[in-house]
């Protein structure tokens, strides 16, 4: 890997997270997308969610994931001499994918696709120092969209753990997954990594943590706003809020003003009454069989399903209906 390697797409500029937070916070309800969380200081509080207990998503996952790979390897059979590869989406810290590429021996090349430029740039640094025979793309993109990989004859598997499709509502989880089939072409695969309906207490406490991590990661989104688009938030001023909505099947995110205030933004006005809260993300949950309907209407069926103690967690291997 070198830099000249990576994609140069980084859509992401300064003015386009001001308009995205402008527009947020003048809708009614006031809303930020969760993309925003990951700026170097969100990506590092996110990974200290992931060590938490109460966050059971990131261990299940990645306890099932042994399990996963070594099936998969059986599963799929090499399909021509160059090979296989992995895309994954939002690739964080790639601890997961090296799970894959040490049992799947005929993948040979990654690519991995991150919005946040630094924690990309490294994550694939310290694989490539693992993995010297294989050739890495990192590429700086909003993985929602879709994207144009060199095109090759090789199998490509998509990889998207962590229940990051859970971000997505259903329309936009069956726009991604249709955009997926596209970045990947013709008789791909989908590992997909989902969150599972469960108790409430359960979920609850998942995104109420009891160290205040989630809480720290939440308001991130303010400090961030603060310093990149001049804008003067109190974060004291501010409570984080979680709470599962069973209506909508998802957990939901808030910051709720804790008074009525006006905070300024790149010198616009935006005012706050008294426990008016910003929606700052879903984390939509499924059921095995709603997850595999969802996916059906995005052309994709599935191959597999492989399941955590008590249901906690779904691991789903998809392939195309090219
Ligand atoms: C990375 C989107 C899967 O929704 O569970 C963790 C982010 N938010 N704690 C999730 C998150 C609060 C996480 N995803």
């Amino acid at each position: 890997m070198s830099q000249t390697h990576a994609i140069a797409n980084d859509l992401h500029t300064d003015n386009e997270f001001l308009s995205d937070v402008l527009n947020g916070l003048n809708s009614s309800p006031k809303t930020l997308p969760p993309k925003y969380f990951y700026d170097a200081k969100g990506s590092q509080y996110f990974d200290d969610i992931c060590s938490l207990p109460d966050y059971y998503l990131y261990q299940t996952e990645l306890d099932l994931l042994p399990i996963v790979a070594q099936d998969l390897a059986k599963h799929i059979k090499q399909q021509d001499e160059s090979g296989l590869e992995i895309v994954e989406f939002g690739a964080g810290s790639l601890r997961k994918v090296g799970m894959l590429l040490r049992a799947i021996p005929q993948i040979n090349h990654f690519t991995a696709i991150d919005i946040s430029h630094e924690h990309l740039i490294s994550a694939c640094r310290t694989l490539e120092s693992q993995y010297r025979e294989l050739s890495i793309t990192p590429c700086v993109h909003d993985f929602t969209k879709p994207l144009k990989l060199c095109s090759t004859a090789r199998t490509r598997i998509g990889f998207f753990p962590g229940s990051t499709i859970g971000n997505l509502n259903h329309r936009e989880a069956e726009e991604f997954l249709n955009n997926a089939a596209l970045t990947l072409g013709k008789h791909s695969y989908l590992l997909i990594g989902v969150d599972t309906k469960k108790s409430e207490s359960v979920l609850q406490r998942a995104y109420n943590d009891t160290k205040g991590v989630t809480a720290k990661f939440n308001k991130n989104i303010l400090h961030r706003i603060n310093r990149e688009l001049d804008a003067n938030f109190s974060l004291e001023s501010f409570g984080h809020q979680a709470f599962y909505n069973a209506e909508h099947g998802r957990v939901e995110m808030h910051l709720r003003s804790l008074k009525s205030q006006t905070v300024f933004i790149s010198g616009e006005p935006i005012e706050f009454t008294r426990g008016e809260s910003i929606h700052t993300e879903n984390s939509y949950k499924y059921h095995p069989p709603e997850f595999n309907q969802l996916a059906k209407r995005s052309g994709w069926s599935t191959e597999k399903l492989w399941l955590a103690p008590q249901d906690q967690f779904a691991i789903y291997l998809l392939k195309h209906r090219d």
